[in-house]
């Protein structure tokens, strides 16, 4: 394709959905499997075109058309590839990237570093068997990895002196700097790693683009990961990606983790469709990897701040890429701990509760918008709507996108207003007072039946009411007692609080934030009514 940047029409592919971008000129009706229309490429009556939205692609079976979403604007609308992926570009919000082809310069250059980048991951690997790699191979073992494991995913260990710059004297050293192995420096040629556990980061096929070098001293930062290079461009390269894609398929998912170790760990323990980012973001590059092979994601990412800051960013990243099969969570490790530690302490068992615990991604938005604003309040709920909103404009399937707005839509009325609903809907009970009649009543309970009295004991005294003397006699037998005991007290713990509940209130008035403790209240006074309602029925 005119040596237009793979990564670029694949992640239009991977943005947008065909079955919109085909439905803007031609429409399209779900049955089974497909989506079917009239064909525009043929005059047809009864539709035979159809299109295929998990796989991308649309085919006629009129006519044998049949193509993805670049060829299908290139088609229907007669433009060049070019002005075809500009306007789907345009569509998916994104920038037309300046492209070059690559010369066959570049292609052997780039053959060239592949070659000295499998050599360096030999002879660091050949190191951590030999004296000067043994502290990194106590480590490393003392990691949980076995010897099988350091040999699959080829970690090895970068001696403390310019060993790469030395071994590799026959080396053209422009060329060793471009793989970042090296650099130039006031005494020449020095090693970029040294003293560090290597991990190395494959490509999709399996190839040694550059290496992660854990530091093994305690020395900070902790890994180094190699700069960008030619061939290595972190943000579009997602670490274990070459180990995992097969079992990606097999369980028609991915998780994502924030650390290399982890997605080892993982991957060796049960989990083989985990990778993770390199020592950044997720970006939408990584995405699109993934969604290459199915749309189920769950990103797993650690439980303090840092991890809810990254899971929000993965939310937002994520949006576009969702389709109507898409499913996508949120887990979070909690406890300061990672699935390494996790791994260790609680075993996959542990893990796949976490795992299976994930929150659904409407879910996570809806409980970042509630933990986000002040949802108890016009202004805090007008802010979470529009956090709300904002979000799922980002969904690029327009159908999904509605159905998206809708739950929120039905969210917002049913628990943004349900105390004032529950408030409306709970039976009028007439706060207590202490009058003659309730006092009487007491009086006569804890005459005749002294026992129960004893049991409400600390409730009565709190009445603050003389209990002495006669009353007059009453029809209430011991079950009617005890129930009037119970709805009285009842009825004051309700009464304290809505007293509670009215001061809270003012205080938010004036700005502060107690929007936590009025939802703690109202739930107490929900609950607190239904027990009473109970047994007001009984
Ligand atoms: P963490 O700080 O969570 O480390 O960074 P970790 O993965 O638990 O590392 P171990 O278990 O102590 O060995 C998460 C990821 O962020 C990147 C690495 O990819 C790491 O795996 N990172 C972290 C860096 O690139 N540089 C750093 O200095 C720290
Ligand atoms: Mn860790």
């Amino acid at each position: 394709m005119a040596g237009f940047d793979r990564n670029f029409t694949d992640e239009l592919r991977a943005r947008l959905s065909i079955v919109d971008v085909v439905s803007r000129r031609v429409p399209l009706v779900k049955k089974g499997q497909n989506y079917w229309g009239c064909c525009p490429f043929h005059n047809e009556k009864t539709p035979s075109f159809s299109v295929n939205e998990d796989k991308g692609f649309y085919h006629c079976f009129g006519c044998g058309e049949h193509g993805d979403i670049i060829s299908f604007v290139m088609k229907s609308q007669n433009l060049d590839f070019r002005a075809a992926i500009t306007e789907l570009a345009a569509a998916a919000g994104l920038k037309m990237p300046d492209y070059k082809p690559k010369s066959p310069d570049q292609v052997a250059r780039e053959e060239s570093y592949v070659q000295i980048m499998e050599s360096a991951a030999q002879i660091y690997q050949k190191k951590l068997y030999e004296p000067d790699g043994a502290n990194a191979l106590e480590y490393v073992h003392r990691r949980g990895f076995n010897d099988d494991m350091i040999k699959k995913y080829r970690i090895g260990y970068a001696p403390k002196n310019n060993f790469i710059a030395n071994k590799f004297v026959n080396v053209k050293q422009d060329n060793l700097m471009a793989t970042g192995l090296c650099r130039r420096g006031e005494y020449g040629m020095y090693d970029f790693f040294r003293d560090k556990l290597m991990f190395p980061i494959f490509n999709a096929h399996g190839q040694i683009i550059a290496f992660s070098g854990r530091s093994l001293d305690g020395s900070e930062p902790k890994y180094i990961n190699t700069t960008d290079t030619e061939l290595f461009h972190k943000r579009r390269t997602i670490f274990g990606f070459n180990f995992a894609r097969d079992a990606i398929h097999r369980a028609n998912r991915s998780i994502v983790v924030e650390g290399q170790i982890d997605a080892i760990q993982m991957q060796c323990n049960g989990f083989p469709e985990t990778v993770a980012p390199l020592g950044t973001a997720l970006t939408e590059d990584h995405i699109s990897i993934l969604c290459k092979a199915n749309r189920n994601i769950v990103f797993c990412f650690d439980g303090d701040a840092a991890g809810q800051k990254a899971a929000a960013r993965a939310c937002d990243i994520v949006m576009p890429f969702l389709r109507d099969a898409s499913d996508v969570r949120f887990a979070f490790v909690t406890g300061g701990k990672d699935p390494d530690e996790v791994l260790k302490t609680s075993g996959a068992d542990g893990m796949r509760k976490i795992i299976d615990g994930a929150a659904s991604l409407v879910d996570f938005l809806w409980n970042l918008a509630n933990a986000g604003f002040t949802v108890s309040t016009p202004n805090g709920r007008t802010q979470a709507e529009k956090f709300l909103k904002q979000k799922i404009g980002k969904i690029s399937d327009v159908t999904l996108r509605g159905e998206y707005e809708h739950e929120y839509d039905s969210r917002m009325f049913n628990e943004w207003h349900k105390w004032r609903k529950s408030k409306n809907n709970a039976p009028k009970i007439d706060l207590p007072q202490i009058d003659s009649i309730t006092q009487n009543t007491l009086i006569f309970i804890t005459n005749k039946y002294p026992d129960i009295a004893e049991q409400y004991a600390e409730f009565l005294a709190s009445l603050n009411i003389s209990l002495d003397g006669d009353a007059p006699d009453m029809n209430l037998d011991r079950p009617a007692a005890e129930k009037y005991l119970v709805s009285l007290k009842l009825q004051k713990y309700l009464e304290k609080l809505y007293i509670q509940r009215k001061e809270l209130a003012g205080q938010m008035l004036t700005g502060a934030d107690v929007a936590g403790k009025i939802a703690e209240i109202d739930e107490n006074i929900r609950d607190a009514n239904s027990r009473l309602e109970k047994l007001i029925s009984m």
